[in-house]
């Protein structure tokens, strides 16, 4: 009979405090997140001090939930994983100390876990065998990021964002716009009932040929139709209507999104990939599922499109564990002087 390996995850890299059971790496026995958003919503982003202090209040909660939901105790468990990087240092030692302590405790490995390539896992958890090669487009609050995804545990950076991340500025357009945080959802829904094409909003490409971002130019645009070239002007957000505001959130989603769709589209046929993977927050966006699937359908031969179920777009600790059940075939392990690190 094949080995049972159950792999707890916890993740604490910004401002969700999560923690989850996952089977072989692909049968979801607990999946547990306390999010921050209610602590942050009113500062319009996240507070590095406040994301640590809510971490280390919920950290061993969060961990017992996931072990009881997951009918489990610690003997079930055959490792322990941690997203170590990247993310808010003072948020990611929270998870990496508790990790480092139940693995002592327990006597049961601990696995290293990079957030951004398990977001990426997260869009490949529910298919047995991708397509290779394959093209992984990440796009969350911290990171925008496109993958040459030679194989779950060796992603090869194409290129990144030089500026803003797509949620980042997806985050600030919302401040800008008044609209409640996270951004990228009330974006989303005001761009509903807009006309995308009422506001011509650039589309930085950079160089020819670059898969690298830039977001910082079309915040700063949609700050300037709102405040005025000078930036002297009065904020004229309160005077705008409801109609002139859903305009502005279609027309910059779909900038942003364009974007994302047509460096997807480089990457694709630079490394002549068969399939294309969506991952991180931003997936959560069904403007940029859609525009993805149908840039995937229309080439030739079409790609297959794998999508990272809405669930787990955002922040959360499946994603980690998953990735992880490679590490542990693959009898990587974290030493237990492992420490956060801020970049990747
Ligand atoms: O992956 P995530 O939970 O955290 C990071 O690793 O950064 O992503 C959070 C980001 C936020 O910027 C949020 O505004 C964005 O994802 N986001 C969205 C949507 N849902 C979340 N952006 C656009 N459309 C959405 N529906
Ligand atoms: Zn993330």
């Amino acid at each position: 009979m094949a080995e049972t390996i159950n792999i707890l995850g916890i993740e604490t890299s910004c401002d969700e405090t999560a923690a989850a059971v996952v089977q072989n790496g692909r049968v979801v026995k607990s999946s547990v997140v306390a999010s921050q958003i209610k602590l942050h919503e009113k500062y319009g982003g996240v507070v590095p001090e406040i994301a640590s202090r809510a971490h280390i209040e919920k950290i061993y909660p969060v961990i017992s939930e996931a072990l009881q939901r997951a009918n489990m105790t610690k003997d079930d468990i055959d490792a322990v994983a941690i997203a170590n990087q990247p993310g808010l240092t003072v948020a990611l030692v929270v998870g990496v100390t508790a990790a480092k302590t139940l693995s002592f405790m327990w006597q049961k490995p601990l696995i290293a876990i990079n957030h951004i390539h398990a977001h990426m896992q997260s869009a490949i958890i529910e298919n047995d065998n991708i397509d290779l090669p394959a093209v992984a487009l990440i796009v969350s609050g911290g990171h925008t990021s496109l993958y040459d995804c030679k194989s779950p545990l060796e992603p090869v950076l194409l290129g990144s964002t030089i500026d803003d991340a797509a949620g980042e500025a997806f985050d600030k357009v919302a401040t800008i716009l008044n609209m409640p945080y996270p951004g990228g959802p009330s974006i989303e829904k005001a761009a509903k009932d807009g006309d995308p094409k009422a506001i011509k909003f650039p589309r930085t490409m950079l160089k020819k040929g670059s898969l690298d971002f830039s977001f910082s130019g079309i915040k700063t645009a949609v700050l300037y139709h709102c405040k005025g070239q000078d930036m002297k002007g009065e904020n004229k957000v309160k005077t705008f209507s409801a109609q002139q505001i859903a305009d502005i959130a279609a027309s910059f989603q779909d900038a942003v999104v364009d974007v994302l769709v047509r460096k997807t589209q480089i990457a694709t046929k630079k490394i002549n990939a068969k399939t294309v993977l969506l991952g991180g927050g931003v997936a959560a966006n069904n403007a940029l599922r859609q525009a993805l699937g149908q840039m995937c359908e229309s080439q030739k031969p079409p790609k297959i499109l794998l999508v990272a179920p809405k669930k787990y777009c955002t922040d959360n600790a499946v994603m980690v564990a998953s990735l992880a059940y490679h590490k542990y075939k693959a009898k990587i392990f974290a030493a237990l002087d492992l420490e956060p690190k801020a970049a990747s």
